[in-house]
């Protein structure tokens, strides 16, 4: 079976939901786990992780989500959980300006200790709620600005919740693709090159007969 075969059948990816204290992380995992609403705010310690199994374009994914907590006095510990990551979801809440204007700093977080290649997508949540005060337009040109996907979701009502998790493993499945077909590509070169120098060194010795 070839790498890319069984690459496809289960897909293991480590998924981390960041973002400002009560823009909704745990109640959008404990929705997508459990198709439950927990209206009670009790405010995330540390990290949590859950597991979960879903198929994405055929594909079977393990994803194991992790809870980081939102509050500045976490904020160091948060950030050793960015190793290994596949792919983070960056939440705000669309009634909380204040919480979309921070993720350039949930950004910066990213670039300091999560991998290059990392994938991203943004998420407006609570768009259940009258009291807007983030715009779609403008949070897509923001999303548009740092190559992710925009959703806007209410975790409270399950609205686009699975839309998420699919936007950003078919983000993660097409850049291991593309990382593929370069290697490909590159060992296909290479090997070309190879029985170029082979061929003229056969003629060299031959003409040199
Ligand atoms: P920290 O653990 O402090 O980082 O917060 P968090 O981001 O995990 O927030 P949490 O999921 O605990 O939700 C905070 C509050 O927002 C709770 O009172 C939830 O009931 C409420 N909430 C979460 N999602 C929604 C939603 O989609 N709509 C509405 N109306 N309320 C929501």
């Amino acid at each position: 079976m070839s790498v890319l075969t069984a690459e496809r059948k289960v897909l293991n990816l480590k998924i981390l939901v960041v973002g400002d204290s009560g823009v909704g992380k745990t109640c959008f995992i404990y929705q997508f786990c459990d198709g439950k609403f927990y209206p009670n705010y009790v405010s995330t310690v540390g990290c949590d992780c859950r597991n979960v199994t879903t198929d994405v374009d055929g594909t079977r994914m393990q994803l194991q989500i992790w809870d980081t907590a939102g509050q500045e006095r976490f904020r160091t510990l948060t950030s050793t959980y960015y190793r290994g990551a596949s792919g983070i979801i960056l939440m705000y809440d669309v009634t909380n300006e204040g919480s979309f204007n921070n993720i350039t700093y949930w950004l910066e977080n990213i670039v300091h200790n999560a991998s290059q290649d990392v994938c991203k997508v943004l998420v407006g949540n609570k768009c259940d709620k009258n009291e807007r005060q983030v715009d779609y337009r403008r949070a897509q040109i923001f999303a548009d600005s740092y190559d992710m996907k925009l959703e806007e979701i209410s975790a409270k009502k399950n609205q686009n919740l699975e839309q998420v998790f699919e936007s950003l493993c078919t983000t993660i499945m097409e850049q291991r693709q593309q990382r593929l077909s370069h290697q490909e590509h590159v060992e296909s070169e290479i090997k070309e090159s190879q029985v170029k120098l082979s061929g003229k060194e056969k003629s060299k010795s031959w003409c040199g007969c």
